[in-house]
C-alpha cells in the first residue's frame, strides 16, 4: 500500500516505528508542487481530493514539520499565495486547474474558473502556523505568517463575526464536517450532500457565498462549535507567533464559545442554527473546546469524564467517533451508496490534535497516550485510510490520507518523559 503503514516492508518493526516511516513516505508521496515554484502542496489523497484543503494542509503541515520543516512552510506558504487581496483564504484551492466539471456545480464557486471556493473551513491557518515556527523557528516565515493572518483575521472578522466574536457559517460543509447530523433538522432535504444541497448552494452563489446576505436573506447560517474553537486556536497562534493583544482575542472568543454553545446540562458544547437556537446533537465537535487552553476546567472534566471516555458515547474502541454513539443517527460504518454522508459516526484523522491537547492539559496523561496508543495500532493495521469504523476498526474511504500523518505530532506530544504541551 504507496505510504500506508501497514505495509508488507514495515511487518515486524515497532508499530511506532512503521507509523513514523509510513507516515514520512505518505506525505512524500502525496506532495505535489508547480516547476516555476510558485505553490506546493500535500494532496489529501491523489485520486479522491487532488486539491489544496485549507484545514487537510494545516494537519500536513505540522506533520511535514516532524520530517521535513522546510516543507511544512512551503506547504504553508502556498495557503498565503492563494489569499485575495481581500484577505479571504477558499476552503478548498485549485492548483492544477480548474475544479473539475462532474464536481464544479456543487462546489462553491462562482464562476467554473475560479482558483478558489468562496466558502471557509475551520480557521486553523494560525494553529499550524505558529506549531510549525515553533518546531523550526525561522524568522521570514514568521513574519510572513503574521501579515497573512492579520489580513485573514480581519476578512473573518469583517464578513463573518457577530458582536460576540463568533464565527457564524452559511453552509454545513464550511464546519469541515459536511454531512454532520448537527445540521439535519434545520437542513432537512438541503443537507450535505443531498439532491436539495445544490439548490442551497445555488441561492449562496447568487449572493456571491456572502455570510451577512445569508442572514438577511434569512437562509440557513449557524454559529459552529469547531469552527470557532479553530478561530480561538488561530488567535492563540497569532499569539504565540509574536502579536500583541491576540492573546486576549483569543480568551474572549473562548469565553464567547463557554457562554453561547455550553449546555450546562448535558456538559457538551453544541451550535445554534438560524434564530440561534441550540442545535442539541452530540457530535465530535462539541468536545473540540478541550483543545481550548482557556477552557474553564470543570468544562473540560465533564467532557472527558462524560462524553470522550464514556463508553456508550465517544469511548469506543477505535477512536474518536465522530458522532457520540447514544445519538439517534450515529453509524458506526460507511452510509452506502450511492450518496454518502460523511461524519455521521466514523472516525477520523482531524479529530485527535484537537483533544489530546486538552487531556494532556488535564493532567490526563494516561487517557492520551491511550487514545494515541490506539490510534498508532490501528495505522500499523490498516494504513493511513480517510477515516475508520470506531467499532471494528476498519479503515475506510481514501486510502493514502496524507492528514492522517498528523499522528506524528500527537506521538511527540505524548511521548513518554515529554513534559506536556499546549495546542
Ligand atoms: C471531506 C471532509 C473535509 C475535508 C475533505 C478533504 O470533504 O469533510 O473536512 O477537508 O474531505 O479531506
Amino acid at each position: 500500500m504507496p505510504g500506508g503503514a501497514g505495509d508488507d516492508e514495515g511487518r515486524g518493526m515497532d508499530p511506532e516505528a512503521q507509523v513514523h516511516r509510513g507516515a514520512a513516505a505518505l506525505l512524500a508521496a502525496n506532495w505535489c508542487e508547480a516547476a516555476d515554484g510558485r505553490w506546493g502542496y500535500t494532496r489529501p489523497d491523489p485520486f479522491k481530493y487532488p486539491d489544496q484543503f485549507l484545514w487537510d494542509s494545516c494537519m500536513c503541515a505540522v506533520a511535514w514539520a516532524h520530517v521535513d520543516p522546510a516543507r511544512a512552510r512551503r506547504e504553508l506558504r502556498s495557503l498565503a499565495a492563494a489569499q485575495r487581496p481581500d484577505g479571504h483564504i477558499g476552503h478548498t484551492v485549485f492548483w492544477r486547474g480548474p475544479v473539475r466539471w462532474n464536481r464544479a456545480l456543487a462546489y462553491n464557486v462562482v464562476r467554473r474558473r475560479d482558483p478558489a471556493t468562496w466558502t471557509i473551513q475551520p480557521p486553523l491557518l494560525g494553529w499550524a502556523w505558529a506549531r510549525v515556527h515553533e518546531r523550526a523557528p525561522d524568522e521570514g516565515f514568521r513574519v510572513r505568517g503574521v501579515r497573512v493572518l492579520g489580513r485573514l483575521h480581519a476578512w473573518l472578522e469583517r464578513e463573518r463575526a457577530g458582536p460576540d466574536g463568533l464565527l457564524g457559517i452559511l453552509q454545513p460543509d464550511e464546519s469541515g464536517l459536511d454531512a454532520t447530523p448537527a445540521y439535519d433538522r434545520p437542513l432537512g432535504w438541503r443537507a450535505h450532500p443531498r439532491p436539495g444541497f445544490l439548490l442551497l448552494v445555488q441561492a449562496n452563489r447568487r449572493r456571491r457565498f456572502s455570510y451577512r446576505r445569508a442572514v438577511a436573506a434569512g437562509a440557513f447560517h449557524a454559529v459552529d462549535v469547531l469552527v470557532n474553537t479553530a478561530w480561538a486556536l488561530s488567535w492563540h497562534g497569532l499569539a504565540r507567533l509574536g502579536v500583541a493583544g491576540a492573546e486576549d482575542r483569543a480568551r474572549e472568543v473562548t469565553a464567547a464559545i463557554v457562554r453561547r454553545l455550553y449546555d450546562p446540562d448535558r456538559g457538551i458544547f453544541f451550535p445554534r442554527g438560524p434564530g440561534g437556537r441550540p442545535l442539541r446533537v452530540a457530535t465530535w465537535a462539541g468536545l473540540a473546546p478541550l483543545a481550548l487552553p482557556g477552557l474553564p476546567e470543570e468544562v473540560g472534566r465533564r467532557l472527558v469524564g462524560e462524553h470522550l471516555l464514556h463508553p456508550g458515547r465517544f469511548g469506543l474502541p477505535w477512536p474518536v467517533p465522530s458522532v457520540s454513539a447514544d445519538e439517534p443517527s450515529f453509524r458506526p460504518g460507511d452510509t452506502g451508496w450511492p450518496i454518502r454522508r460523511y461524519w455521521r459516526g466514523p472516525s477520523w484523522p482531524f479529530t485527535p490534535p484537537f483533544l489530546v491537547p486538552g487531556l494532556l492539559r488535564l493532567g490526563e496523561h494516561g487517557a492520551a497516550r491511550d487514545l494515541v496508543g490506539r490510534l498508532v495500532a490501528q495505522a500499523a493495521r490498516e494504513g493511513f485510510r480517510e477515516y475508520h469504523d470506531p467499532v471494528s476498526g476498519r479503515g475506510l474511504g481514501g486510502r493514502a490520507f496524507a492528514p492522517g500523518a498528523v499522528l506524528l505530532d500527537l506521538m511527540a506530544l505524548t511521548a513518554p518523559g515529554r513534559p506536556a504541551r499546549s495546542g
